[in-house]
């Protein structure tokens, strides 16, 4: 077992014997295997981690706040009785900017990213607080023990946030704990143990076979005029409980035996995917184009009054920028509708673009098998939100305006020319447009969006008409600008 299965224990209800469930299981565990790394810890206040481990006045390495602060795990640990190590409670966790600001896998991450090997305890505190929530994000099992109706019903908000955080529901597990044996029932459920079990049941939670039993002995063990706290392996050989944490013990050395994915694996990798992410829109914003692919307008100014934005990006991702609302909608209407240029904001046709456009993508594209170099043609295509044409139009790529007025060169020549389709020789290249949500460049980059975008932008690439002819060289290209020149 090379990453280390991580066991938390875990209820929002005080007193339940999480801690007494910790420390002896660590004992147990131990002693099923002594060749197995074995690491406690808690975040418990109560130091009943140290009465019981500590070999005389250690201490000095750091604390569990460590584990927060960005300190290895390997590098607080103290070894302790029984071959068990630790790393020692705090008394000021929440003291910790640290820990009040930390997000609830950053104990997962660090240990994710330890030489921690084996098994690892981590006892809670009786509330949901960002210490549990790390415990519990971290865990293979989490194990929650009951001893009544109330801590019962308490871990609804343990099932839930687990499920917020992707654990299975499977890997929680609930175990009757501190169960009077004398206490006995009419009907049938014959004690608390098995009416535990029944309304566990019957609320969809499973439990691990067996309980523990309340027993004077264990609370001699922790409570004694030494201030020690004594193992029940140890010290209550022969009782009912010590019967009762080793079989508990087995089970979950099997459960860490047949683990397959580890808890820390998966945050592992959800935490590389994550960087990934993170390094992939940096790198998109970089390569953002600062103007307006139409009308040069530096971005950087303040937005048009109720202006929104379209982001355009090519098939390859090498140029990718925003085409202000106005400039992109003035060019729909000038090349695709054929309407003159007076239709001005206000305009209800305008005003229907402006709505249907947001469920739209328009594609622009050379037509790379046009003989006629002289000619270019561009192909503008308008795609549905699943990525299916919906309509199409060649138009003819004019350079200039007007041959004898003025040497200003069409918006529709300038956009091809930022794209770069004209230098673009691949048949497959062509330029991907989106009304996005924000009016900023910044806030109309949302990930999700984005990640959206590029999935159409498959589709779009797979349902473009492939052209078998050959595609024109550059410099037929080149010359075919030329051309056009008046
Ligand atoms: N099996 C048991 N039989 C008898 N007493 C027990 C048993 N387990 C725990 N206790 C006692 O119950 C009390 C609470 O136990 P423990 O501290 O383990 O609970 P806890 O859930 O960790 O509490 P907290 O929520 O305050 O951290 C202690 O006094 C302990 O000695
Ligand atoms: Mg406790």
């Amino acid at each position: 077992m090379r990453k280390p299965y991580v066991v938390t224990i875990s209820s929002e209800k005080g007193g339940v014997g999480k801690t007494t469930l910790a420390i002896n299981l660590a004992v147990y565990l131990k002693a099923l295997n002594e060749d197995l790394p074995l690491t406690l810890f808690s975040f418990d206040n109560h130091f009943s981690v140290e009465r019981l481990f500590r070999i005389g006045k250690k201490g000095g390495n750091g604390d569990v706040g460590g584990l927060f602060t960005g300190r290895r795990p390997e590098d607080l640990l103290e070894l302790g009785e029984y071959g068990v190590q630790f790393i020692p409670s705090s008394r000021r966790l929440e003291e910790l900017a640290e820990v009040r600001e930390a997000g609830p896998d950053r104990v997962a991450r660090s240990l994710a990213a330890s030489d921690l090997e084996g098994i690892v305890i981590i006892d809670t505190r009786p509330t949901l607080d960002i210490l549990t929530r790390n415990a519990l994000c971290a865990a293979d099992l989490v194990l929650i023990p009951v001893k009544d109706t109330p801590s019962l019903e308490n871990c609804r908000n343990l099932y839930d946030f687990c499920q917020s955080q992707g654990i299975p529901k499977k890997a929680l597990r609930l175990l009757p704990c501190l169960i009077d044996s004398r206490i006995r029932y009419k009907g049938p459920f014959t004690d608390a143990y098995q009416l535990l079990k029944a309304y566990a049941i019957n609320r969809g939670y499973r439990c691990m076979e067996g309980f523990i039993a309340k027993s004077p002995k264990v609370e001699s063990l922790n409570t004694n005029p030494e201030g020690r706290v004594y193992p029940i392996l140890t010290h209550g050989r022969g009782t009912n409980v010590h019967r009762q944490f080793a079989h508990l013990a087995r089970q979950i050395m099997l459960a860490a035996k047949g683990c397959e994915t580890y808890r820390v694996d998966y945050i592992r990798q959800q935490q590389n995917r994550q960087r990934e992410k993170e390094q992939f829109l940096r790198q998109r914003l970089e390569n953002l184009l600062p103007d307006c692919l139409v009308c040069d307008r530096s971005l950087e100014e303040p937005p048009r009054e109720q202006q929104g934005l379209f982001y355009g990006e090519t098939a390859d991702g090498r140029v990718c920028g925003y085409l202000e609302e106005n400039c992109f909608t003035d060019l729909v209407f000038r090349y695709f509708y054929r309407t003159q240029k007076e239709v001005g904001g206000g305009n209800p046709l305008r005003e229907l673009f402006r709505e249907s456009s947001e469920r739209s993508y328009f594609a622009l594209r050379l037509n790379r098998g046009e003989t006629d170099t002289a000619k270019l043609e561009l192909c503008f295509h308008r795609f549905d939100e699943q990525g299916l044409e919906v309509s199409r139009k060649n138009i003819e790529l004019k350079t200039f305006e007007n041959r004898f007025l003025g040497r200003e060169k069409t918006p529709l020549f300038r956009l091809v020319e930022k794209a770069g389709l004209l230098e673009n020789v691949s048949a497959d290249e062509f330029l991907l447009i989106r009304r996005m949500q924000g009016a900023t460049a910044e806030e109309a980059f949302p990930e999700t969006q984005y990640a959206a975008f590029r999935r159409i932008m498959g589709q779009v690439a797979t349902r473009l008409p492939k052209d078998p002819s050959p595609s024109p060289s550059l410099a037929d290209l080149s010359d075919a600008a030329a051309v056009h020149q008046p």
